[in-house]
């Protein structure tokens, strides 16, 4: 048995007798706290926490956490981190004036990553996400999705989909692994795009399902990409193999992908950044999570999405990083979170729920991970030095974690095998 107990805790936040399974509407600003706190893991576990008085004098490991927050690790339930390529000269495009849809028109974009995805090796893809990986959880994230898309052939789908299983297999965090061939319909279909979405149910599925590979199945729904019909046939093939959705909705239109995303019961639906009444009140009447994704909105200078709007309407908001090579090159979660503030009103409180418990409950992890409470994961953020809560969005961009817990374990930033540099 080992154990770490970290004692001398300013605020343990998230702290849960009474696990949650989601926080919705005015609950999302209210967070569960204790000041002056320990807390001790057990095996890997939260065994136990409470305040100083009744702190616990042994443990294999001591940490002294004095003027520190503790917090639940990030989780980030929507990613794209197996790339073959960065795609700053389309970065570079866009600061020259064009738009991120006209690159896409072009057959940049996504098919820019397909066409490289299906050059580059299962394992030189392997050490690409694997470095991310590490980068991420060196910065909190302690449960991670991540999507496939880059491939667009049957082939190339299930290479990036058994480098996701080979990450899930070695991750020391929860791995989610979601199959998108719905992400934008290759060059060579445009016109005939319904034989795209024949592969993509009659043969893509099969495999994927046959092989195991895929927890979620994900349709890019938006203006140029995936009508909603298309992504209703594609949700509803999934779902005879047991695949739940998670979709990508309203990121350049309103455009009907939330609706067809609830009709399916999907778990989540992702981006909306664009959202009228409509959609707020059709999440209203279902369990998909709006799951929100500042980073692109940021980086693309796209609107960002009515987070203020949903929360006082009583929804669940999530919050992830969507890390990915085109609309949101990072996956830093503190960053998401100042962005949720700055940018969308969103309170401390609120955006640290919906980055920890929503963002599990969007990867059905909300059991393991997205608190401090006994049974859990012992997967923790000690932060640096801070004064309050607000500090944390307050000092955007700084490296704020001082030390990130796995499994009950302090995590040393070192990739596996040192010998891979991969570029990020
Ligand atoms: O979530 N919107 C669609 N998919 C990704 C971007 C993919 C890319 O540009 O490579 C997203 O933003
Ligand atoms: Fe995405």
């Amino acid at each position: 048995m080992s154990s770490l107990l970290i004692r001398n805790i300013r605020t343990l936040v998230s702290a849960e007798t009474t696990p949650r399974h989601i926080v919705k509407g005015a609950e999302m600003a209210q967070l569960p706290v204790i000041n002056n706190a320990w807390v001790l893991s057990e095996n890997g576990r939260i065994a136990a926490f409470g305040i100083m008085a009744d702190c616990p004098e042994r443990a294999d490991v001591i940490l002294d956490a004095t003027d520190r927050f503790v917090f639940p690790a990030w989780c980030d339930s929507h990613t794209h981190i197996v790339f073959a390529a960065t795609r700053e000269e389309e970065f570079v495009d866009r600061i020259r004036g064009l738009s991120y849809e006209e690159i896409a028109r072009r057959g940049g974009g996504i098919l820019n990553s397909a066409r490289k995805m299906q050059l580059a090796s299962e394992d030189d893809l392997l050490a690409g996400a694997r470095a991310r990986l590490y980068e991420v959880i060196g910065m909190g994230t302690g449960a991670i999705e991540i999507k496939s898309g880059y491939g667009l052939t049957l082939e190339s789908e299930m290479k990036m989909l058994r480098v996701i299983r080979r990450l899930k297999e070695e991750s020391p965090i929860p791995v989610k692994a979601t199959f998108l061939g719905a992400h934008a319909v290759p060059l060579e279909y445009r016109e005939r795009r319904q034989d795209y979405i024949s592969l993509i149910i009659n043969e893509m599925l099969p495999a994927v399902a046959g092989e195991g590979l895929a927890d979620y199945c994900d349709v890019f729904c938006d203006k140029g990409f995936f009508t909603p019909d298309e992504t209703d046939k594609i949700l509803k093939s999934a779902s005879v193999y047991g695949l739940k959705a998670k979709i990508h909705a309203n990121e350049l239109g309103i455009t009907g992908g939330v609706q067809v995303g609830i009709a399916n019961n999907a778990l989540s639906v992702d981006h909306l950044e664009y959202t009228g009444e409509e959609e707020i009140k059709a999440l209203l009447n279902s369990d998909t999570i709006p799951a929100l994704l500042p980073n692109c909105a940021f980086f693309l200078g796209i609107p960002y999405p009515d987070a203020r709007g949903m929360i006082d309407a009583g929804l669940p908001v999530a919050l992830a990083s969507d890390f990915n090579p085109g609309s949101a090159p990072s996956g830093n979660m503190p960053f998401v979170i100042s962005l949720a503030c700055i940018r969308m009103k969103m309170l401390p409180e609120e955006a640290v729920n919906a980055a920890t418990l929503n963002g599990a409950r969007a990867m059905e992890l909300e059991k393991e991970v997205g608190s401090v409470a006994a049974g859990k994961r012992a997967n923790l953020m000690i932060s640096r030095p801070m004064n309050s809560l607000a500090v944390l969005p307050y000092h955007f961009g700084s490296q704020l974690a001082e030390k990130v817990i796995v499994n009950g374990k302090v995590f040393e930033n070192e990739l596996p095998d040192p010998t891979i540099k991969a570029i990020i």
